[in-house]
């Protein structure tokens, strides 16, 4: 068994596209950590992907799944969690990512956002309008929110793997 190399939990946050998922990858083959996509737990504990659970249950149920697995999050230390783009939209999400550790902000321009969900189709809330107007705008809207939940921002426009995560656990 790996020694822990965090007593916290680095909770990795962001717009669609910005990210999370990668930055959460690398971290777990270079430094043994064990992560948590919040988005793929939450579907395989339904038995339905992200799209069927808005269909069926609609976005509060979803909001509530993501602020219970946080909580259930707590008990545990040295995980990245990876959150739904979403995630940090809902006040009580974003007290109990503080519980968690530290939150990382990861940004991304819009044009970059949509060259990287283009081609994904489990995202309900673009999958109908992928423009860049579109995502500018919803990021606009969300961005007073993600930056008030960040302890960190990285933007990783024009970075790759290795430059995002040195610049993380340098700032950490
Ligand atoms: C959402 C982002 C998605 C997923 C759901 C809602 C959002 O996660 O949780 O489609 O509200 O931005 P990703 O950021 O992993 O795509």
């Amino acid at each position: 068994q790996a020694r822990k190399l965090f007593n916290y939990n680095i909770v990795l946050i962001g717009f669609m596209g910005a990210g999370k998922s990668t930055i959460s990858d690398f971290l777990k083959n270079v430094f043994a950590m064990d992560v948590v996509e919040m988005d793929q737990i939450i579907a395989q504990r339904q038995g339905m992907s992200i799209s069927d659970i808005f269909e069926t249950y609609g976005e509060q149920y979803f909001r509530d799944l993501e602020t219970n697995l946080l909580i259930e999050m707590q008990s545990r230390s040295n995980v990245v969690i990876s959150c739904g783009g979403g995630t940090p939209m809902r006040e009580c999400n974003v007290v109990e990512m503080k519980k968690n550790g530290r939150v990382v902000l990861l940004t991304a321009k819009p044009e970059t956002i949509l060259d990287r969900v283009k081609d994904n189709h489990d995202r309900p809330l673009i999958e109908n309008n992928k423009t860049v107007p579109f995502i500018a705008d919803l990021m606009e809207k969300r961005r007073a929110k993600y930056e008030a939940a960040a302890d960190i921002i990285i933007e990783t426009d024009g970075k790759n793997e290795l430059e995002i995560c040195e610049e993380l656990v340098h700032r950490l």
